[in-house]
């Protein structure tokens, strides 16, 4: 079997020259001593790219691991971003700020836009391309960003995001935004790119692993990986930190890249948080007319 030249430290090359590790650790969940402790593991094993947001509340472990360990900050690739509340231009400048002094570091790698504030848009990309220009970040980019959502700013923007980070996995590929962020130069990162372990029983996925002989989470990274997606699985759990970092030994062929692209379920994990909200304020606007229609049916009742 013909093996892919991709290792641990494969990078690919942004479009604006930075070189991006291939393959990270995602810290979502990842907070206090276990949390310093797993990012240090996974620094051990060989991960370099290390994904946070100022919304996982875990920057300051971040930091921490990034001063207790021995690897060089250049060798690092810290990815964080911006929340949806904290967007605008003065706001995300502040947040910023604030996240490079939780990280307790002079510049990150890679700042993302986390979720699209369509009102907020212009503004926060504005002050994303100062940080850029600045160099404390050495590149930007976006996250969770529909077709839609690229088509504004590129309409506002000279400045082509260097990324777009979204929920990717055999199990929700959604190739036309794939495609499209591949024809504008966007790398494509992939969040919860084994599905947070959900489908692991799955029928071919369990095929492939036993044929394979590796696990169910090896299988999700490595179609990832072949389709040149980055990928970072989270884990707080040493095991797993090494399973999910031993996947540059073996080629899924192509037949089963394909019928594993056929599996999408177009079902997602994560949920657009501000389109949770307004749902959310939808609801309680409908119980409170519903109470207010009631209790004025009472009263009519009651003349
Ligand atoms: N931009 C965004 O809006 C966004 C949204 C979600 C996530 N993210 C980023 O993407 C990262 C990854 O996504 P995710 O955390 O949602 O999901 P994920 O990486 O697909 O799955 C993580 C879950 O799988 C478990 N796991 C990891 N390796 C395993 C293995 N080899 N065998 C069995 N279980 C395993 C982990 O538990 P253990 O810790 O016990 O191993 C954890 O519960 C996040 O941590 C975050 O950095 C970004």
């Amino acid at each position: 079997m013909k093996l892919l030249e991709i290792n641990i430290n494969s990078k690919i090359t942004l479009n604006n020259g930075v070189e991006m590790p291939l393959f990270g650790l995602g810290t979502y969940a990842l907070r206090g001593e276990p949390g310093i402790q797993a990012v240090l593991w996974a620094l051990e094993i060989g991960y370099r790219l290390i994904d946070t947001a100022s919304f996982y509340d875990n920057e300051t472990e971040i930091g921490k691991a990034i001063k207790r360990c021995d690897v060089p900050r250049e060798e690092l690739f810290i990815t964080t971003k911006v929340w949806y509340t904290e967007q605008g231009y003065e706001n995300t400048l502040k947040a910023f700020n604030r996240s490079l002094n939780r990280l307790d570091i002079e510049y990150v790698d890679l700042y993302l836009v986390h979720w699209p504030v369509a009102e907020l848009r212009n503004q926060t990309w504005k002050a994303l391309e100062e940080i850029a220009r600045e160099g404390n970040a050495h590149a930007i980019g976006v996250s969770n960003h529909t077709i839609r959502d690229l088509e504004e700013l590129l309409n506002i923007s000279e400045t082509i995001p260097t990324v777009n980070q979204f929920e990717t996995s055999p199990f929700l590929y959604q190739k036309q935004l794939i495609e499209y962020c591949k024809n504008k130069r966007i790398a494509v990162e992939a969040y919860s790119p084994i599905r947070k372990g959900l489908k692991f029983s799955n029928k071919l996925i369990q095929e492939l692993s036993n044929f394979y002989n590796k696990t169910p989470a090896q299988i999700f990274i490595r179609w990832g990986l072949q389709h040149q997606i980055i990928q970072i699985p989270k884990s707080g759990n040493k095991d797993h930190l090494y399973e999910n970092a031993n996947v540059f030994d073996f080629e899924l062929k192509s037949e089963d890249m394909l019928r594993l692209d056929d599996i999408n379920e177009n079902y997602r994990i994560i949920d657009d948080p501000h389109l949770q909200k307004k749902r959310k304020e939808a609801e309680l606007a409908e119980l409170e007319l519903k109470s207010i229609l009631s209790e004025k049916m009472q009263k009519e009742l009651k003349k």
